[in-house]
């Protein structure tokens, strides 16, 4: 990823100080997303190292995902897939729960009408933090029999083990909270 684009994102993000706790930095992507030049860049960066016919779609994760993932595809001339929290789907699904600070949460493909078997994947997401939410990811693709191709997500909060969950997938993050 280039120095340039890295140079922009860390330029529009917002950081703020005790949020959502004491003590913790949040790192807030919307002037970054809502600047042409912002939103430019952070899609060129997670497009970077992937080639136009290496990929078969870009899969964006709700919600924020989402925002991402349909530029991309553009970008690699693939389809797009949206995987969902629960309930957004009729049946039959495939589904995969992760956990969260506080709970659970789970996410969710289509089992009729898509086969991914054998198809290369790259998953798009904003933010890695503990890595529950790209890891429930990438266990759904499996079990849809599709191979993940790669992780790309604009920020990497760091020390919250989310790198060391996705062990095994190259992973791309443009910046560091
Ligand atoms: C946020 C963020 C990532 C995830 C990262 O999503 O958009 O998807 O948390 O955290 P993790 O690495 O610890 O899983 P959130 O679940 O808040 O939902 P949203 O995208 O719908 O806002
Ligand atoms: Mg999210």
């Amino acid at each position: 990823v280039s120095p340039a684009i890295i140079a922009a994102v860390e330029r529009l993000m917002r950081r703020v100080e005790d949020f959502p706790a004491a003590g913790v930095q949040f790192c807030d992507l919307t002037p970054v997303l809502a600047d042409p030049d912002g939103f430019d860049a952070v899609v060129a960066g997670l497009v970077a190292s992937h080639e136009i016919g290496s990929v078969d779609y870009v899969a964006g994760l709700d919600a924020r995902g989402f925002l991402l993932a349909g530029a991309v595809a553009v970008q690699l001339h693939t389809g797009v897939l949206a995987i969902r929290k629960a309930g957004k789907l009729p049946p039959p699904v495939h589904s995969r729960s992760y956990e969260l600070e506080y709970g659970a949460a789970t996410l969710e493909l289509p089992a009729d009408g898509l086969d991914l078997r054998g198809k290369r994947v790259l998953v798009v997401d904003d933010v890695l933090a503990t890595g529950g939410t790209l890891g429930a990811a990438v266990g759904l693709l499996d079990d849809c029999g599709a191979v993940v191709a790669g992780l790309s997500v604009v920020l990497e909060v760091p020390g919250l083990g989310g790198r060391d969950r996705l062990a095994g997938t190259p992973l791309t993050c443009l910046t560091v909270a």
